[in-house]
């Protein structure tokens, strides 16, 4: 168990996909698990049945990242339960795809907010604990739209996923005298039960075509990269580590 009596606290954990899937796999390594989701009560939910079912401790608490009050409040009540946080997995994100000529202001906002800002306010929200403590690890979940055109229609998602790396290696230089690491992971097409809610049959069986590793991307795919992250990775800073079965190779 090498995260045992850690503290992992996590956005958009109570979803299908990577953020819950990292969040079990922290704690079948031991670690006590915030789930945080901008559904409130997925994410009570969530918390009780990682917390029956590996027995660690957890706290589920609605946050919805974009709100600087909602995320200052959940890591505050993180903190209070826990007295320290020492994995922060920034995972919440979303896409509405759309063309840029026909975009919305509402849609290219909703976008970079999710991504952006809640990583922004969350990274704010949680560093002064690291740093007290004078460790910490910080994994934001990217996208290799962030360097490939996924299709037309991603231009705002992209450009956030992107900017989520550049964020990623200058906050890594604040952070590092702290011993605190922050690297981005970023997955090509991560299969999970509401993609099809999400995209077109045709654009999930395009996207399943350009993956030359024969299977698809799976959610634990994603976090036993997060785990290496925060557990054995500890000289590792600044990066943006790819899982993509091949479809992005740099
Ligand atoms: N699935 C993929 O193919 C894929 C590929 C590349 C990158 N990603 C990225 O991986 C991350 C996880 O995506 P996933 O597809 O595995 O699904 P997921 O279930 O892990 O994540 C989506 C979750 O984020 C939550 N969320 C959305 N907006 C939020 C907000 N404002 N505040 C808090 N929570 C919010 C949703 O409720 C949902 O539970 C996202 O950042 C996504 O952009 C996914």
């Amino acid at each position: 168990m090498k995260l045992k009596g850690k503290v992992a606290f996590l956005t958009g954990a109570a979803g299908a996909g990577i953020g819950q899937a990292t969040a079990r796999l922290l704690a079948k390594e031991g670690a006590n698990v915030v789930i945080t989701d901008a559904h409130e009560e997925r994410s009570r939910t969530v918390a009780k049945e990682i917390a029956s079912e590996l027995s660690v401790n957890t706290l589920g608490v609605g946050c919805d990242v974009t709100q600087r009050s909602a995320v200052e409040a959940a890591v505050k009540a993180a903190l209070e339960r826990f007295g320290s946080i020492d994995i922060l997995v920034n995972n919440a994100g979303t896409n509405r795809p759309t063309p840029v000529i026909t975009m919305a202001d509402e849609t290219w906002d909703l976008v970079l907010n999710t991504t952006l800002r809640g990583t922004f306010y969350c990274c704010r929200a949680v560093l002064p604990a690291m740093i007290e403590q004078g460790s910490g690890r910080i994994v934001n979940i990217g996208s290799t739209a962030a360097f490939m055109g996924l299709s037309a229609g991603h231009a705002h998602y992209a450009a956030a996923k992107a900017g989520l790396t550049a964020f990623t290696r200058c906050l890594a230089m604040e952070a590092a005298p702290h011993y605190i690491t922050v690297n981005t992971v970023s997955p090509s097409f991560i299969y999970n039960e509401f993609i099809p809610h999400i995209y077109p049959e045709d654009e999930i069986r395009r996207m399943q075509e350009m993956i030359p590793y024969p299977r698809k991307g799976t959610p634990d795919d994603v976090a036993q990269t997060v785990l290496f992250l925060v557990t054995d990775g500890e000289y590792v800073t600044g990066q943006t580590i790819c899982v993509t079965g091949g479809s992005w190779m740099h």
